[in-house]
């Protein structure tokens, strides 16, 4: 696996505009040295708005890029200090940005039939960045399976995506009525021979699907999300519990097999 080379450096904010509720966008260009077209799905960057009451950089997925323009999306939801502070942010004013980081090797998925991409809450940011590089520049099937708890909290997924994405509320009040994974359970039992799913959300979710993929005999990754401090594999506070040992996830991560991670290990 590749090592990454880390950069550090502002980045202007080109756009930072809320999509659902507390779900906000940001596009962000960081100028030379951090080329974009050198990340790949799975991977994230950590940000610290440059305030004086910030505390650290929070790391968060990248969910789109663009080559022409040499800018990146991040999506994220507001829970604490610093997405707070993030969502105030206004069009060209800079945040300082930490990355590419976190596993980046390439999933090719024309080894498998089809690839789904099974995404809970805020967990679909760094599966629209494989639905991307499957269906646009590998040519490939990428279904897209997305959990929300209302619809009020639901990303408009056409914006990134022109294919049919499965939906899953667990207010009933669009499309399939309860969890991603009854959704899912549902329709693994037609798979195609080789499937590859790929999972990001609540822990909780992710253990459920894994759990569905070996009663199915089907390869599954995870995308785990644990809280981090310095990102850069230093600090150990990602660690987890594997079948191979303990790892971390920064920078042995974010993406695992499902199978390895000791869910109940996992807070
Ligand atoms: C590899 C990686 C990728 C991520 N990608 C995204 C993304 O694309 N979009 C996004 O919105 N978030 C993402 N997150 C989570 C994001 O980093 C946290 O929501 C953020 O750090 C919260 O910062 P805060 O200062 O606003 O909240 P804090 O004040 O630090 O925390 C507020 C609340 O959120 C909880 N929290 C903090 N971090 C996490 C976490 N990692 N998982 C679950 N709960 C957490 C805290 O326990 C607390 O209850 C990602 C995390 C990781 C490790
Ligand atoms: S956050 Fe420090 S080792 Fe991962």
């Amino acid at each position: 696996m590749e090592e990454n080379k880390v950069i550090v450096l502002p980045a202007e904010i080109i756009k930072n505009e809320q999509v659902a509720k507390n779900t906000w966008q940001m596009t962000l260009y960081p100028r030379f040295d951090f080329d974009v077209t050198n990340t790949s799905p799975g991977q994230f960057v950590c940000l610290e708005p440059l305030a004086s009451d910030s505390v650290m950089a929070r790391p968060f997925s990248i969910s789109m890029i663009s080559t022409s323009k040499s800018t990146f999306k991040i999506i994220y939801r507001v829970v604490g200090k610093n997405t707070l502070l993030m969502s105030k942010l206004k069009n060209g004013q800079t945040i300082k940005l930490w990355g590419p980081l976190g596993n980046s090797e390439i999933i090719d998925s024309r080894l498998y039939d089809e690839v789904w991409l099974i995404g809970g809450g805020i967990g679909i940011a760094p599966l629209l960045f494989f639905e991307k590089v499957i269906s646009e520049y590998q040519e490939h099937i990428a279904r897209v399976f997305y959990g929300v708890k209302d619809v009020l909290e639901m990303i408009p997924l056409k914006v990134y995506t022109p294919e049919e994405v499965q939906i899953a509320t667990e207010d009933g009040l669009i499309n399939f009525h309860g969890l991603i994974t009854d959704l899912f359970a549902q329709k693994i039992i037609s798979k195609p021979a080789k499937l590859l799913v790929i999972t990001c959300g609540p822990n909780r979710m992710m253990q459920k699907v894994s759990e569905i993929c070996q009663q199915y005999n089907t390869e599954c990754l995870a995308i785990l999300e644990q809280v981090m401090a310095c990102g850069i594999g230093v600090c150990l506070g990602c660690s987890i519990k594997t079948t191979k040992g303990m790892k971390r996830v920064c920078h042995d991560g974010p993406i695992f097999k499902a199978e390895e991670v000791i869910w109940n290990e996992l807070g």
